[in-house]
């Protein structure tokens, strides 16, 4: 069975597909009012949401489908104690595709090994965010026409921003493209994406600690929000809160067709009157959210139904114990389970990918 758990369970080729699908969706919506119909969609949400779970839910009920689900652990068993891996069995049967956001590191790849529908990550603690990723990229498309030869400045909380991870597995893959990786040295990308993504496909970054020394350079400039909710202690978010704060005086030297761009909900990162300048994209981007994730759902199922297959994750069973507190392989009883990093000398554990020599 397909499901998405991040960014490269999907070709390239799929994407194009899956972003060609959504356009015709903004050209033609009255064509797909009952693609779905009689088709349920459950979204789990185990952490808040604005933008993935109404625009999940949006798309499901313009695709003429229904939906179900909870929108907090709270309300649901999960507060009683049930596991992921019990509620996402017991969830299959009522579904025929599940959303899901959970806190946790690896949650939506536990769910995806109990399930008996397709399984869609909207979000797994500080690790991915793939709907995201879908949703920047036919944002990109639309702005710029492909993805290739992009100078791509990422902005913000590198460490716990789950975006910022999935957008750079994605870009990657693409022809020339550069990224200049803008954050505090204490909340850089993590390890496993300098060695195993950006190193692995030959990719041209630079890590920064300024936004002004880079402006000029950039086509894109995606700013994040400090993750305050993945912080150990609050001494150490505020130490980072207002790292970074774009505002219309620091974009004096940018290009005029740089695209601004950002998952949202912002906190303070962008000022408000940012918001009229033209190169903002970010609620357009928003709104993409939308059809990007009908065309998901259209694609998943269709799949389901001719029993299409991917291919599974290399594993290796060896005592292991992922040393990432945030990691679901230390909250319920799970299998330790790693795989060998591209270095050959590094184990990477298969739920949140936190690399142990
Ligand atoms: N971008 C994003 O994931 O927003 P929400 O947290 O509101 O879903």
């Amino acid at each position: 069975m397909r499901h998405l758990l991040d960014t490269t369970d999907l070709t390239l080729g799929e994407i194009d597909e899956m972003i060609a699908i959504a356009c015709d969706i903004i050209s033609n919506g009255k064509k797909y009012s009952k693609a779905c119909e009689g088709k349920k969609l459950a979204t789990l949400f185990f952490e808040p949401s604005t933008r993935t779970r109404l625009s999940f839910e949006a798309a499901m009920l313009e695709l003429g489908g229904s939906v179900l689900g909870f929108s907090e652990g709270g309300s649901s068993s999960a507060s009683k104690g049930e596991s992921v891996s019990d509620t996402i069995r017991i969830v299959s049967n009522y579904a025929d595709i599940i959303a899901m956001r959970h806190p946790l590191e690896g949650a939506a790849y536990v769910a995806s090994r109990k399930t008996g529908v397709p399984i869609i990550n909207a979000g797994d603690g500080g690790h991915a965010h793939p709907t995201q990723t879908l949703t920047d990229l036919l944002t990109i498309y639309r702005e710029k026409g492909g993805f290739n030869g992009l100078t791509l400045g990422l902005c913000g909380d590198l460490k716990f921003g789950r975006t910022v991870h999935s957008l750079i597995k994605a870009m990657c893959r693409y022809e020339n493209v550069k990224f200049v990786l803008i954050s505090p040295k204490g909340l850089a990308v993590p390890d496993y994406i300098i060695t195993d993504v950006l190193e692995q496909s030959g990719c041209e970054y630079k890590e920064v600690t300024s936004m002004e020394e880079v402006m000029n350079e950039l086509d894109i400039l995606y700013m994040t929000r400090i993750q305050r909710e993945r912080f150990y202690s609050q001494e150490e978010y505020l130490r980072y809160k207002d790292a970074f704060i774009l505002d219309t005086e620091k974009l004096e030297n940018a290009k005029a067709d740089l695209t601004i761009m950002h998952p949202l909900p912002r906190v303070n990162e962008i000022a408000t009157d940012v918001d009229d300048d033209p190169r903002a994209k970010y609620f357009e981007q928003a709104l993409n959210g939308k059809y990007i994730r009908m065309a998901l759902i259209l694609t998943l199922l269709k799949w389901y139904e001719e029993k299409a297959v991917s291919t599974d994750y290399p594993v290796t069973i060896n005592g292991f114990q992922c040393t990432n507190p945030h990691c679901i392989s230390n909250h319920e009883p799970l299998e330790q389970v790693s795989k060998l990093g591209e270095d050959k000398s590094t184990l990477r554990c298969v739920y949140c990918e936190t690399r142990t020599k």
